[in-house]
């Protein structure tokens, strides 16, 4: 029998998506085959600091993984370390490594950044591309230029929306109807994303997502239905099914994501096999065009009129009970366990960047 791979899951971190992470390293430490792999769970706190603990999925899911034994522990960017450096302990040595780091300090290229030094590959895609995908701006940008159709935006920094928000909203009203959609460019989970009906809520609005990061996202309201695509792969990536979202509020907020269970998922989605595939190549393209590795899921809004207008991607997506990614590919190629395999074979691969 072939020797069995170290593999490092990190999860937690210091981003307002670490409850999602938690849940999400939940379900990703329970289905890695421990025939195949020793599996070292890694949690950072909330304030960043880093433990190798023994808790138990339900322990890592609910949030209290610290009550396990936990010791100071963290990945090295050392190469002659390349793992786990334990403190006062034994290094441990990684083959690969399986960052469930939903957001900012992790998704946004961080973790990406950290493996790359340390030489350790890993499932998710390169620091450069995990970076570029977070922006939702530079994003827009190579996908515009890809020709990728999207919803019209606006970006403001900030900064300049403390000092001068009136004039934001007027260069957002000479362009756009109500409703318009306002995004921190660098969030996740629908944190601090507000649908804005008038003026008095567009100020509002720009004002909340600045509070969010330093650069500010406003759109064109696209009417549409959510429809989502699981990528995989490197150089030749494969997409999913489609599958489309029904949120259970007027849309698809954090409260409505993981809060209240009344969001419906349907896979596949309702949509012609024409509109389909269109989503489906769409998918691919910008996966290529964001220069992805491994995995990501491609979001999208699908018009009655049959326009497929890309809306934004995430290449660490959620893996928890209730998440499309995995629900997709369940469908597609390979679930649980074959998914974790096939995800690990990637970051091995040839192919790799
Ligand atoms: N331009 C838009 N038109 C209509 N709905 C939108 C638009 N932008 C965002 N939304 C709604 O807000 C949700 C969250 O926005 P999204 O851009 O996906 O940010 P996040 O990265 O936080 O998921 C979407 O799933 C959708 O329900
Ligand atoms: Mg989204």
């Amino acid at each position: 029998m072939a020797e069995k791979l170290n593999v490092a899951v990190i999860f937690g971190g210091v981003s307002n998506e670490h409850e999602i992470s938690c849940l999400s390293a939940a379900n990703v430490v329970s289905i890695l085959d421990r025939d195949k792999y020793n599996v070292y769970v890694l949690g950072i706190t909330r304030d960043g600091k880093w433990f190798l603990t023994d808790a138990t999925p339900d322990q890592i899911r609910s949030g209290k993984w610290l009550d396990a034994d936990s010791r100071n522990a963290f990945i090295s960017p050392d190469r002659g370390v390349r793992g786990i450096y334990v403190v006062g302990g034994k290094n441990i040595k990684i083959d690969v490594a399986f960052p469930i780091l939903h957001g900012k300090n992790g998704e946004d290229g961080a973790a990406a950044a950290l493996l790359k030094l340390a030489g350790i590959p890993q499932v998710t895609t390169t620091m450069t591309s995990a970076a570029c995908s977070m922006d939702k701006v530079i994003t827009k940008i190579l996908c515009e230029r890809a020709g990728i159709i999207q919803a019209g935006w606006e970006m403001f920094y900030s900064s300049s929306l403390l000092k001068n928000v009136g004039g934001a909203a007027d260069r957002i009203e000479a362009r756009f109807d109500y409703p318009v959609f306002v995004k921190p460019v660098s969030a996740g989970s629908s944190v601090g994303v507000v649908k804005c009906s008038n003026r008095a809520t567009l100020e509002a609005g720009l004002l909340e997502a600045a509070r969010h990061d330093f650069k500010v996202l406003a759109e064109e309201f696209i009417d549409g239905s959510e429809v989502e695509v699981a990528v995989i792969g490197n150089s030749e990536p494969t997409a999913s099914v489609c599958g489309q979202i029904a949120p259970s509020q007027e849309f698809y907020s954090y409260d409505s994501k993981y809060k209240d269970e009344s969001s419906k998922l349907y896979i596949p989605a309702k949509i012609s096999d024409d509109i389909s595939a269109k989503v489906r190549n769409t998918a691919i393209e910008v996966f290529k065009t964001m220069e992805c590795q491994g995995m990501a899921r491609v979001d999208f809004f699908v018009c009655a009129d049959g326009r497929v207008i890309f809306n934004e991607l995430n290449t660490i997506p959620g893996f928890t009970d209730i998440s499309m990614y995995p629900k997709l590919m369940a469908h597609s190629c390979c679930a649980g366990g074959e998914l974790a395999d096939r995800l690990i074979a990637l970051a091995l691969a040839e192919d790799r960047i």
